[in-house]
């Protein structure tokens, strides 16, 4: 079923959308080499208690055992939060979700440990791009194959695997919702989005081939062939005000005025 929001729902959406970003704040801050991954599941804890909020990630399927999923280098996505250190020239993945009064709010990034070979950056820098082109497919008469078709596209342009078998999802009282929000697809094929509906749009880039592969851990999802991998996602809303973007900062940015910022 896919659930329409209220203006009052997508408030609560908005203060858990908040808390994410403040980890991801803090996170990116703390992020060092020396540092542990324990080191920063601890300061995503520390921000949901002061936010009110409680984990999307704690307990899910009933065994996940952290607040933060940290995909370190060919850890593609659901890296479990270890007593490994961060090393120089490392990439990690943050993936954080609160719940706020019963709505979720998901979002990932994924950063440099100190200096990392310029082919790392472009990763980073390619599947953060691609996430706001995806981002600027959601509107109102829309299709859900806008979205995956142009995150799709700036992968495949720049000669990273996208991966598939993992999606994006609606979101709102459960974190996982439908519909799956794929990277890939067909413009004008597939669901018609429409106001009130809330989508996790995440791409995850490999350096190399698309493929992946689980750890006996059932959670750490890895690229097939060892290489890196990036991941960046946001919680993105139609609200009655139009796509507003909602993992960003202390407030929801209307995707139209992060358009025409990024424009200069
Ligand atoms: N944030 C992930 C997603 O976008 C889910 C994390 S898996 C969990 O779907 F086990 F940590 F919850
Ligand atoms: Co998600």
């Amino acid at each position: 079923m896919i659930t329409i929001k209220s203006r009052r729902e997508f408030a609560k959406m908005a203060k858990a959308g908040a808390a994410v970003a403040a980890i991801h704040e803090a996170v990116r801050a703390a992020a060092a080499p020396g540092v542990s991954l324990l080191d920063l599941e601890e300061i995503s804890a520390r921000i949901l208690e002061e936010r009110g909020c409680s984990s999307s990630f704690l307990g899910y399927h009933g065994t996940y055992p952290a607040t933060l999923c940290l995909s370190p280098n060919d850890v593609i996505v659901h890296g479990i939060p270890s007593d490994r250190r961060l090393e120089e020239g490392d990439i990690l993945s943050v993936d954080a979700g609160a719940i706020f009064e019963g709505f979720h709010g998901d979002a990932a990034f994924t950063m440099p440990i100190g200096l990392v070979s310029a082919e790392a950056q472009r990763l980073i820098d390619v599947t953060e791009d691609a996430l706001w082109v995806g981002i600027r497919e959601v509107r109102k008469g829309g299709h859900l194959g806008d979205i995956g078709a142009a995150v799709a596209e700036v992968g495949k342009s720049n000669d990273f695997g996208v991966v598939e078998e993992y999606v994006g999802h609606g979101i709102g009282r459960q974190m996982h919702e439908e519909p799956q929000v794929p990277n890939y697809g067909r413009p004008g094929q597939g669901l018609r989005l429409r106001t009130g509906m809330a989508l996790c749009i995440e791409p995850m880039f490999n350096a190399g081939a698309r493929h992946t592969s689980v750890d006996d851990d059932g959670w750490t999802v890895r690229t097939a062939d060892g290489s890196l991998s990036a991941h960046w996602e946001h919680t993105v809303c139609l609200t009655p005000d139009g796509p507003q973007v909602f993992t960003a900062g202390e407030e929801p940015i209307p995707v139209e005025f992060e358009q025409s910022a990024a424009r200069g």
